[in-house]
Protein backbone atom coordinates (compact mmCIF):
# COMPACT_ATOMS: atom_id res chain seq x y z
CA UNK A 1 0.00 0.00 0.00
CA UNK A 2 1.49 2.93 -0.97
CA UNK A 3 -0.61 5.93 -0.88
CA UNK A 4 -3.69 6.10 2.06
CA UNK A 5 -6.02 3.79 2.07
CA UNK A 6 -9.55 4.31 0.71
CA UNK A 7 -12.29 3.03 1.99
CA UNK A 8 -15.33 3.27 0.63
CA UNK A 9 -18.91 2.52 1.62
CA UNK A 10 -21.93 1.79 -0.84
CA UNK A 11 -25.40 1.51 0.76
CA UNK A 12 -26.76 0.67 -2.35
CA UNK A 13 -30.46 0.98 -2.39
CA UNK A 14 -30.48 0.60 1.92
CA UNK A 15 -31.42 3.72 4.19
CA UNK A 16 -33.51 6.29 3.65
CA UNK A 17 -32.54 9.68 4.53
CA UNK A 18 -33.72 9.51 8.15
CA UNK A 19 -31.57 6.20 8.39
CA UNK A 20 -28.96 7.41 6.77
CA UNK A 21 -28.63 10.41 8.81
CA UNK A 22 -28.32 8.20 11.76
CA UNK A 23 -25.26 6.23 10.39
CA UNK A 24 -23.69 8.88 10.14
CA UNK A 25 -24.09 10.52 12.97
CA UNK A 26 -22.71 7.18 14.66
CA UNK A 27 -20.12 7.29 12.37
CA UNK A 28 -18.85 10.51 13.46
CA UNK A 29 -19.34 9.65 17.51
CA UNK A 30 -16.92 7.29 16.36
CA UNK A 31 -14.67 9.01 14.50
CA UNK A 32 -14.73 11.67 16.79
CA UNK A 33 -13.19 9.42 20.29
CA UNK A 34 -11.02 7.26 18.02
CA UNK A 35 -10.17 9.44 15.14
CA UNK A 36 -8.26 7.62 12.40
CA UNK A 37 -5.36 9.01 11.04
CA UNK A 38 -4.89 8.08 7.50
CA UNK A 39 -7.56 6.40 6.00
CA UNK A 40 -9.27 8.37 3.07
CA UNK A 41 -13.50 7.29 4.14
CA UNK A 42 -16.21 7.65 1.71
CA UNK A 43 -19.88 7.17 2.01
CA UNK A 44 -21.90 6.79 -1.30
CA UNK A 45 -25.68 6.86 -0.11
CA UNK A 46 -28.74 6.95 -1.99
CA UNK A 47 -29.45 10.24 -4.34
CA UNK A 48 -32.22 10.78 -2.28
CA UNK A 49 -29.94 10.71 1.46
CA UNK A 50 -27.30 13.12 -0.44
CA UNK A 51 -28.50 16.37 0.49
CA UNK A 52 -28.71 15.23 4.70
CA UNK A 53 -25.85 13.25 4.31
CA UNK A 54 -24.00 16.24 2.98
CA UNK A 55 -25.43 19.00 5.43
CA UNK A 56 -24.60 16.66 8.29
CA UNK A 57 -20.94 15.93 7.12
CA UNK A 58 -20.57 19.69 6.95
CA UNK A 59 -21.71 20.29 10.43
CA UNK A 60 -20.41 17.59 12.46
CA UNK A 61 -17.09 18.30 10.19
CA UNK A 62 -16.25 14.65 9.77
CA UNK A 63 -13.36 13.86 7.39
CA UNK A 64 -15.87 11.79 5.55
CA UNK A 65 -16.39 12.53 1.55
CA UNK A 66 -19.54 12.34 -0.04
CA UNK A 67 -20.13 9.69 -3.02
CA UNK A 68 -22.73 8.61 -5.61
CA UNK A 69 -23.67 5.31 -7.06
CA UNK A 70 -24.09 6.29 -10.35
CA UNK A 71 -24.67 9.12 -12.90
CA UNK A 72 -26.11 9.89 -16.36
CA UNK A 73 -23.86 10.35 -18.91
CA UNK A 74 -25.69 13.19 -20.35
CA UNK A 75 -25.14 16.66 -18.83
CA UNK A 76 -29.07 17.11 -18.55
CA UNK A 77 -32.26 17.36 -20.73
CA UNK A 78 -34.86 14.46 -21.38
CA UNK A 79 -33.47 11.71 -19.07
CA UNK A 80 -36.42 11.37 -16.91
CA UNK A 81 -35.69 9.65 -13.84
CA UNK A 82 -31.87 10.04 -14.46
CA UNK A 83 -29.02 12.51 -12.51
CA UNK A 84 -26.60 14.30 -13.85
CA UNK A 85 -22.90 15.32 -12.46
CA UNK A 86 -23.49 18.98 -12.08
CA UNK A 87 -26.36 18.07 -9.94
CA UNK A 88 -24.15 16.06 -8.02
CA UNK A 89 -21.29 18.38 -7.96
CA UNK A 90 -23.73 20.70 -5.89
CA UNK A 91 -24.46 18.46 -3.40
CA UNK A 92 -20.21 18.16 -2.30
CA UNK A 93 -20.50 14.91 -3.99
CA UNK A 94 -16.67 14.14 -4.87
CA UNK A 95 -17.17 10.78 -5.56
CA UNK A 96 -18.99 8.43 -7.89
CA UNK A 97 -18.67 4.68 -8.82
CA UNK A 98 -18.96 4.06 -12.34
CA UNK A 99 -19.98 0.71 -13.73
CA UNK A 100 -21.27 -1.11 -10.63
CA UNK A 101 -21.77 -5.35 -11.51
CA UNK A 102 -25.17 -4.72 -10.35
CA UNK A 103 -25.98 -2.03 -13.00
CA UNK A 104 -24.39 -3.94 -15.56
CA UNK A 105 -25.76 -6.91 -15.01
CA UNK A 106 -29.42 -5.16 -14.24
CA UNK A 107 -29.41 -2.27 -15.83
CA UNK A 108 -28.59 -2.52 -19.18
CA UNK A 109 -24.99 -0.94 -18.70
CA UNK A 110 -22.72 -1.53 -21.48
CA UNK A 111 -19.12 -1.17 -21.82
CA UNK A 112 -20.13 1.80 -23.93
CA UNK A 113 -22.49 3.52 -21.52
CA UNK A 114 -19.63 2.81 -18.51
CA UNK A 115 -16.98 4.68 -20.87
CA UNK A 116 -19.08 7.32 -21.79
CA UNK A 117 -20.59 7.74 -18.06
CA UNK A 118 -16.90 7.56 -16.74
CA UNK A 119 -15.66 10.24 -18.93
CA UNK A 120 -18.46 11.87 -18.04
CA UNK A 121 -17.82 12.35 -14.28
CA UNK A 122 -14.33 12.83 -14.82
CA UNK A 123 -14.69 15.76 -17.29
CA UNK A 124 -17.20 17.28 -14.21
CA UNK A 125 -13.73 16.90 -11.92
CA UNK A 126 -15.16 14.25 -9.93
CA UNK A 127 -13.34 11.27 -8.87
CA UNK A 128 -14.13 7.90 -10.49
CA UNK A 129 -14.40 4.49 -9.33
CA UNK A 130 -14.84 2.41 -12.05
CA UNK A 131 -15.90 -1.22 -10.62
CA UNK A 132 -14.50 -4.18 -13.08
CA UNK A 133 -14.87 -7.75 -12.71
CA UNK A 134 -15.87 -10.98 -13.37
CA UNK A 135 -18.45 -13.73 -13.07
CA UNK A 136 -17.69 -17.13 -11.50
CA UNK A 137 -18.20 -19.43 -14.97
CA UNK A 138 -15.82 -16.50 -16.37
CA UNK A 139 -13.67 -17.51 -13.56
CA UNK A 140 -13.63 -21.23 -13.58
CA UNK A 141 -13.16 -20.75 -17.21
CA UNK A 142 -9.65 -19.17 -16.44
CA UNK A 143 -10.70 -15.63 -18.53
CA UNK A 144 -10.72 -13.63 -15.54
CA UNK A 145 -7.82 -11.86 -16.37
CA UNK A 146 -8.91 -11.14 -20.02
CA UNK A 147 -12.28 -10.34 -18.91
CA UNK A 148 -11.42 -7.53 -16.42
CA UNK A 149 -8.25 -6.39 -18.90
CA UNK A 150 -11.07 -5.82 -21.95
CA UNK A 151 -13.32 -3.55 -18.99
CA UNK A 152 -10.09 -1.57 -18.36
CA UNK A 153 -9.50 -0.92 -21.77
CA UNK A 154 -12.97 -0.33 -22.86
CA UNK A 155 -13.45 2.34 -20.41
CA UNK A 156 -9.98 3.91 -20.21
CA UNK A 157 -8.87 4.01 -23.72
CA UNK A 158 -7.99 6.98 -25.00
CA UNK A 159 -8.58 8.99 -22.40
CA UNK A 160 -6.85 12.78 -21.96
CA UNK A 161 -3.98 12.72 -19.53
CA UNK A 162 -5.19 15.61 -17.38
CA UNK A 163 -8.49 13.05 -16.28
CA UNK A 164 -5.91 10.10 -15.62
CA UNK A 165 -5.29 11.30 -11.01
CA UNK A 166 -9.05 11.37 -10.94
CA UNK A 167 -9.63 7.45 -11.91
CA UNK A 168 -9.93 4.52 -8.83
CA UNK A 169 -10.29 1.24 -9.72
CA UNK A 170 -12.35 -1.23 -7.76
CA UNK A 171 -11.93 -5.16 -8.55
CA UNK A 172 -15.36 -6.52 -7.50
CA UNK A 173 -15.43 -10.14 -8.46
CA UNK A 174 -19.17 -10.92 -9.17
CA UNK A 175 -19.53 -14.30 -7.19
CA UNK A 176 -17.89 -12.52 -4.09
CA UNK A 177 -20.33 -9.60 -3.88
CA UNK A 178 -23.29 -9.75 -1.09
CA UNK A 179 -22.73 -13.67 -1.31
CA UNK A 180 -20.23 -13.75 2.54
CA UNK A 181 -17.53 -15.64 0.28
CA UNK A 182 -14.95 -13.15 -0.24
CA UNK A 183 -12.15 -13.44 -2.53
CA UNK A 184 -8.99 -14.56 -0.74
CA UNK A 185 -5.76 -12.85 -0.31
CA UNK A 186 -4.06 -14.61 -2.78
CA UNK A 187 -7.18 -14.23 -5.59
CA UNK A 188 -6.80 -10.43 -4.85
CA UNK A 189 -3.17 -10.05 -4.80
CA UNK A 190 -3.05 -11.84 -8.01
CA UNK A 191 -5.89 -9.48 -9.47
CA UNK A 192 -4.79 -6.35 -8.06
CA UNK A 193 -1.19 -6.82 -9.57
CA UNK A 194 -2.65 -7.89 -12.74
CA UNK A 195 -4.94 -4.79 -13.05
CA UNK A 196 -1.96 -2.48 -11.82
CA UNK A 197 -0.16 -3.49 -14.88
CA UNK A 198 -2.95 -3.37 -17.01
CA UNK A 199 -3.21 0.29 -15.75
CA UNK A 200 0.05 1.24 -16.73
CA UNK A 201 -0.37 1.05 -20.74
CA UNK A 202 -3.79 2.84 -19.93
CA UNK A 203 -2.93 5.75 -17.46
CA UNK A 204 0.00 7.45 -16.49
CA UNK A 205 -1.00 7.98 -12.98
CA UNK A 206 -1.18 5.35 -10.37
CA UNK A 207 -4.48 5.00 -9.74
CA UNK A 208 -5.57 3.06 -6.22
CA UNK A 209 -7.03 -0.31 -6.56
CA UNK A 210 -9.44 -1.15 -4.27
CA UNK A 211 -11.36 -4.89 -3.43
CA UNK A 212 -14.51 -5.32 -2.90
CA UNK A 213 -17.17 -8.72 -2.13
CA UNK A 214 -17.96 -9.71 1.64
CA UNK A 215 -15.81 -6.84 2.81
CA UNK A 216 -16.13 -7.29 6.97
CA UNK A 217 -14.52 -6.55 10.51
CA UNK A 218 -13.34 -9.74 10.11
CA UNK A 219 -11.45 -10.29 7.04
CA UNK A 220 -10.51 -6.97 6.32
CA UNK A 221 -7.31 -6.92 8.16
CA UNK A 222 -6.14 -9.71 6.75
CA UNK A 223 -7.54 -8.57 3.00
CA UNK A 224 -5.73 -5.65 3.12
CA UNK A 225 -2.19 -6.46 5.31
CA UNK A 226 -1.66 -9.50 2.61
CA UNK A 227 -2.64 -8.73 -0.55
CA UNK A 228 -1.57 -5.08 -1.04
CA UNK A 229 -4.91 -3.50 -2.07
CA UNK A 230 -5.28 0.05 -1.62
CA UNK A 231 -8.50 -0.39 0.45
CA UNK A 232 -12.18 -1.55 -0.16
CA UNK A 233 -15.32 -0.83 -1.90
CA UNK A 234 -17.74 -2.19 0.79
CA UNK A 235 -21.57 -3.29 0.54
CA UNK A 236 -23.48 -4.64 3.30
CA UNK A 237 -20.78 -3.90 6.38
CA UNK A 238 -20.76 -0.50 5.52
CA UNK A 239 -24.54 -0.25 6.56
CA UNK A 240 -23.31 -0.06 10.03
CA UNK A 241 -21.53 2.75 11.95
CA UNK A 242 -19.80 0.04 13.90
CA UNK A 243 -18.84 -2.50 11.36
CA UNK A 244 -17.56 0.76 8.52
CA UNK A 245 -15.74 2.08 11.04
CA UNK A 246 -14.26 -1.36 11.94
CA UNK A 247 -13.03 -1.49 8.32
CA UNK A 248 -11.07 2.02 8.55
CA UNK A 249 -9.59 1.37 11.60
CA UNK A 250 -8.07 -1.93 10.08
CA UNK A 251 -6.48 -0.17 7.27
CA UNK A 252 -5.83 2.84 9.59
CA UNK A 253 -3.44 0.12 11.51
CA UNK A 254 -2.23 -1.39 8.12
CA UNK A 255 -0.92 1.96 6.90
CA UNK A 256 0.41 2.68 10.03
CA UNK A 257 2.07 -0.08 10.70
CA UNK A 258 3.58 -0.70 6.73
CA UNK A 259 4.59 2.83 6.03
P1 LIG B 1 -20.87 -6.56 -0.26
O1 LIG B 1 -19.79 -5.94 0.59
O2 LIG B 1 -22.22 -6.49 0.37
O3 LIG B 1 -20.49 -7.92 -0.74
O4 LIG B 1 -21.00 -5.64 -1.58
C1 LIG B 1 -19.87 -5.33 -2.30
C2 LIG B 1 -20.20 -4.30 -3.30
O5 LIG B 1 -20.86 -4.58 -4.27
C3 LIG B 1 -19.74 -2.92 -3.04
O6 LIG B 1 -19.92 -2.12 -4.15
Amino acid sequence: MSTRPLVIGNWKMNLDFVEGLHLVQQLGVLLKSHPLEHVEAVVAPPFVDLRTVSSILDAERLAVALGAQHVNANENGAHTGEISTSMLSRLNVTWVIVGHSERRTHYHMTDEIVRATSQSVLRAGLRAVLCVGETLAVRDADQHEAWVESQLRSALEGLDASLHPLVTVAYEPLWAIGTGVNASSEQVKEMTDFIRRVLTSLVSSAPQVLYGGSVTPTNAATLVGESGVDGFLVGGASLKAESFYAILRACDDCYALKR
